[in-house]
């Protein structure tokens, strides 16, 4: 591989591993298997090895992923929480056990092998065996207090059975049976939501949930493993820590093994592998542990994970089959995705005859064609996934595919033009065939999905059936169209077919129109986001929602106007700079001029930077400024705010009105007690004053928390007033707060 070649696939791992980090992590909906992710991330890591110049100290191969979601109070941990390394084959496992005995200068080892549960972790803290506080792990040393939630489990005692020492971290998992993961999906199918991919994603999804009564609906279930911080510190290994556990009334595994030597490591792993299937919860893996504690601190651990315990995970279950066809879906936003159509095989417990394949680059790079045999993958309840093809064993003739060629060059659905775009993350990465017609009516569907989405206007029961037969129908074209449509027609819905009707019913028609109603008074933010701009995902939303008071405004936008002015006067710039590469200054004179006009250029640049742009963040660019100016400019654009005019719909920005501190500059430092920064700014801000980075003598407070540092010292020099969180709460006037 060239090292530009290796540099392209390094920045397309990372990005695709970022996206599927987000997906798993903070919206517990993943969409490919722990063993793709694993098999990226490895791949990943080699090229970095191989082609250390690109190695970089944010990729994704040096952190713990991130689980913290906005809504939660952050707490620190005690200890930190680290992740595992993983292995999938015996010499692994083997080379792990080499390098333990290699440090610890002895081949004779005892180890721990326990289940590796699949679900969400958590840290309970009791102080003096009283259960205080549970925190999700976060991205490791700080992570969401979940108390509430985690307080909902019933087997989970409050209080330690036996003596206790003063402080202790129990760390553990949080997971689902498969009976009430079933369940609740179940519920979910029946009013057209979407179900949940897996248990552990439901876990983790409820685990997040604001309302801790919602929680209390979901029977969740822990189980407890590991140590943290323990003062003073009582147990002497991981056996001894399973058996203390299991004396203070905690859930623990329902088997472990304490063993010696690496053989009877693997032949432990073995026996789980035969018995897991059989367990309570999911299991994706075995953990082994050194299980004594004086070995385990001498082996000490990386910043990511300890050096003296390792994951082995199983391989998820595969099956062969063949390839008959390769179908083409089309999603909200135009983009074609394809889809792989198989001879029915029996995987995992259930027929598949249906996989997906990603994308079009991804089905050339790992050279699958139609009627090869193939492999699939069935991890988890992720959608099954084809993983490779067979080319030796190839039907004679058998083309590499060609999306396009296969749909003949237009949209499969609305037979529009389709064109080969760069797409941006919410979709897919990287390029992609889309549909261009705005009103095919796969689009339409979608946006109508996405429209009622829990993460858009939240309007429950509208799914993609739902959403589609709608659009079929013809009840509605643009999402808003949903508010003209009558209870009885919603209740009337047929979802299923002429000889086999299923109608929605009216308790899920009154919920929709219970739910439209309490989606009108959502702010500009979440209805921009709802609305399926084109490029605006949900942070893009959130911020010009702050700055823009309604729609009316945002269509006709100074602010994003200023935006590709500045974007024109950087070009100019680079243009017109006397050094510049393709267009270099011909003569002195030539050179003079050009000078003068581009310090005249920078300062409109500063001073557009300095004024309307001020504090604009990098997600509001000239992309986003041309593609939201040109989609309300659009006949569809003007069509929605027209509509929206109709229905008396008239979403409100957040932004800053006259209110505690208009014209007052406020610099936040330190950690406060109970708000997090972005929170503490956001109050700041919709109480009409600015956030500044460094105090000086404009500077009218400083909010400072724990651990301040210079910048308390240099509002104490200055005679700037110091407040706390208190103080800052009560001049806002909320005293229970507003966060
Ligand atoms: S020990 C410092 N034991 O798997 C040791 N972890 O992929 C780290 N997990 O972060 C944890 N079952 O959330 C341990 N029996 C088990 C486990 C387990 C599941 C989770 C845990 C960990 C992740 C690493």
């Amino acid at each position: 591989m060239t090292p530009a070649k290796a540099q392209q696939r390094i920045v397309a791992l990372r990005a695709q591993i970022a996206r599927d980090d987000e997906l798993y992590f903070k919206r517990a909906q993943p969409e490919i298997s722990d063993f793709e992710y694993d098999a990226n991330k490895r791949e990943l890591a080699d090229l970095e090895q191989q082609f250390p110049q690109f190695a970089t100290a944010d990729s994704p191969t040096r952190r713990v992923g991130d689980d913290r979601v906005q809504g939660f109070q952050e707490v620190a941990h005690r200890q930190k929480m680290l992740s595992l390394d993983n292995t999938y084959n015996e010499e692994e496992l083997r080379a792990f056990h080499a390098r333990l005995a290699r440090l610890l200068g002895t081949e004779d080892l005892r180890y721990t092998v326990e289940p590796k549960i699949d679900g969400l972790a958590v840290s309970l803290t009791f102080e003096d065996g009283r259960l205080v506080r549970a925190v999700t792990r976060g991205k490791g040393d700080r992570g969401d207090d979940v108390t509430a939630n985690v307080l909902t489990i019933a087997a989970l005692p409050r209080q330690l059975h036996g003596r206790a020492p003063k402080i202790v971290e129990i760390r553990g998992e949080i997971y689902l049976t498969a009976a009430e993961f079933e369940r609740i999906n179940a519920e979910r199918l029946a009013a057209d939501e979407e179900p949940y991919a897996n248990p552990r994603n439901l876990a983790a999804g409820t685990v997040k949930l604001l309302d801790a009564a919602e929680v209390a609906k979901r029977k969740l279930a822990i189980v407890l493993y590991g140590l943290g911080y323990c003062e003073p510190a009582i147990v002497s290994g991981q056996s001894d820590l399973q058996k203390q556990l299991k004396s203070w009334g905690l859930p623990v595994v329902e088997r472990y093994w304490a063993v010696k030597g690496v053989d009877a490591v693997w032949a432990a792993i073995t026996e789980l592998d035969r018995l897991r299937r059989d367990f309570a919860y999911g299991t994706d893996g075995a953990v082994v542990k050194l299980d004594n504690a004086d070995q385990q601190r001498e082996a000490g651990a990386t910043d990511k994970a300890p050096r003296w315990a390792i994951a082995y995970k199983f391989k998820p279950d595969t099956a062969r089959t063949r390839l008959r066809a390769i179908t083409i879906q089309v999603g909200k936003t135009g983009i074609l995705s394809p889809v792989a159509e198989l001879e029915p095989v029996l995987l995992a417990g259930s027929t598949i005859s249906r996989a997906t394949l990603h994308n079009e680059d991804e089905i050339r790079r790992k050279d699958i064609r139609v009627g090869d045999l193939v492999e699939i993958e069935k991890a988890g309840e992720v959608i099954p996934a084809v993983l490779r093809s067979f080319p030796e064993e190839r039907p004679k003739g058998a083309a590499e595919f060609d999306l396009s060629a296969a749909v003949g060059g237009k949209c499969p659905v609305c037979g529009g033009r389709i064109a080969r775009l760069e797409v941006a993350a919410e979709d897919a990465e990287g390029v992609a065939w889309k549909c261009q017609n705005y009103e095919c009516e796969a689009q339409r569907a979608g946006r109508m999905e996405f429209f009622c989405s829990r993460r858009a206007l939240a309007i429950d029961g509208v799914g993609g059936v739902v959403a589609a037969k709608l659009v079929e129908l013809g009840h509605v074209k643009d999402p808003p169209d949903l508010y003209d449509v009558p209870v009885e027609t919603l209740a009337t819905l047929n979802l299923g077919s002429a000889e086999e009707p299923r109608v929605f019913g009216e308790k899920n028609a009154v919920k929709i129109v219970a739910a439209r109603e309490a989606a009108r008074g959502l702010p500009l933010e979440k209805w921009l986001y709802a609305l399926s701009v084109p490029d605006v995902g949900e942070t893009t939303a959130r911020e010009l929602g702050r700055r823009h008071r309604n729609f009316a405004e945002l269509a006709d936008s100074t602010l994003l106007r200023n935006v590709l002015k500045k974007a024109a006067l950087v070009a100019q710039r680079e243009w017109e700079a006397p050094a510049s590469r393709k267009n270099p200054a011909k003569s002195d004179e030539d050179k003079a001029r050009r000078k003068e006009l581009c310090a005249r250029l920078d300062a409109e640049i500063a001073a557009l930077d300095a004024g309307p742009l001020a504090g604009v963040p990098a997600d509001v660019g000239p992309a986003v400024a041309g593609s939201v100016q040109e989609f309300f400019a659009s006949v569809p654009g003007k069509r929605l705010l027209a509509k929206l005019r109709q229905l008396g719909i008239d979403p409100q920005g957040t932004v800053a009105t006259a209110g505690v501190f208009t014209g007052k500059t406020l610099v936040l430092t330190g950690t406060l007690p109970k708000l997090k920064r972005e929170e503490a700014e956001q109050l700041i801000l919709a109480a009409g004053g600015k956030v500044s980075g460094s105090v000086s003598k404009k500077t009218s407070y400083v909010l400072a928390g724990e651990e301040a540092g210079s910048k308390l010292d240099k509002a104490r020099e200055l005679g700037v007033p110091v407040i706390d969180e208190a103080e800052f709460r009560k001049l806002l006037g909320s005293p229970h707060g507003a966060a």
